[in-house]
């Protein structure tokens, strides 16, 4: 595995499933592997569960570990031919390379800005490290897509499956901010490549893409989505038109364990209680979330293990 910024470039899903799982079983079996290798993860971006699963992973597979918050180093210029005469310091062109002496894999958090959608479905910061760098990349979350997410998600529908063909229902909920459409995007590619029924249910206005959902059935009717379901995957995101703006008017979409009935929940965390989904849903036995945050780490595990490996 050359780079890891997308959930495709991980070729067979249910073989790296198992792999994974593996990992689970004996965390600390492969310690040996990344003995004298170094993970450098730049955050342009906070994170809790990213930073912390990826540093157990890289832990686990016997690696050091650096991690900058890239808001405590220069700015950095990613625009080819720039003139940096305004509050850019250094170059990615530079940075990267530098970086790469320093790093055996490089991991970058950079969110969209939910300003210019062109501008955002470029992800320029993390394609410039991939282009500029000489080490593996991994994305820590970048402006279009969350992999390490939604393959920590595949393993855990696999460990919570209960039948063949289980119904899969991700469901828009409200926020007060507007949100990326990295996480959804990510959990359709995996799911579409799984075994699973899906369907996808929002309000009007919130479509997540022909391409991306196209055989997919989609519903405006929350309740009709949600009828039969065995895991409920409940995330915010923002329209594409008009492009970062925040969704009112449908504070109903909330998750209750009514609407969730026998169903297993799942998101990706953080999580605003009360808003996103109600009390009793997260303090339930149908609660996932802890599950997919522990299976962050096998999910970051398999990923450098593999870069470890292939290299
Ligand atoms: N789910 C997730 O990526 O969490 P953090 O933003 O805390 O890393």
């Amino acid at each position: 595995m050359k780079h890891y910024t997308s959930i495709d470039d991980i070729t067979d899903l249910y073989k790296a499933v198992s792999e994974a799982l593996v990992l689970k079983s004996n965390p600390r079996q492969f310690s040996d592997l990344g003995k004298g290798k170094r993970l450098v993860m730049l955050f342009f971006n906070p994170s809790l569960r990213t930073r912390l699963s990826t540093e157990v992973a890289a832990a686990n597979l016997g690696m050091e570990v650096t991690v900058l918050n890239v808001t405590d180093s220069w700015s950095l210029e990613f625009d080819d031919g720039s003139t940096m005469n305004l509050n850019t310091s250094e170059h990615v062109k530079e940075a990267a390379r530098v970086i790469s002496l320093y790093a055996d894999v490089i991991g970058v958090r950079a969110f969209p800005g939910l300003k210019d959608k062109q501008e955002d479905e470029e992800d320029k910061i993390i394609r410039s490290f991939m282009k500029h760098a000489t080490v593996p990349v991994i994305s820590l979350e970048g402006a279009t897509a969350h992999p390490l997410q939604a393959f920590a998600d595949a393993i855990t529908l696999v460990e919570n499956t209960k039948r063949s063909r289980s119904k899969v229902v991700l469901t828009w909920a409200p926020h007060p901010k507007a949100l990326p459409q990295a996480v959804p995007s990510s959990f359709i590619r995996a799911v579409k490549r799984m075994e699973f029924d899906l369907r996808i249910a929002h309000p009007p206005g919130l479509e997540l893409g022909h391409d991306l959902t196209d055989g997919i059935p989609v519903f405006n009717d929350q309740g009709k989505a949600l009828e039969d379901a065995d895991f409920v995957y409940v995330k915010n995101w923002s329209p594409s038109d008009p492009y970062g703006s925040v969704v009112k008017g449908f504070d109903d979409w909330i998750m209750t364990a009514d609407k969730l009935g026998k169903a297993q929940f799942m998101h990706c965390l953080p999580v605003r209680r009360n808003v996103v989904v109600e009390d009793a849903v997260l303090d339930g036995t149908q609660s996932l979330v802890i599950d997919q945050s522990e299976n962050r780490i096998y999910s970051a595990q398999y990923v450098l293990k593999e870069m470890l490996e292939k290299r």
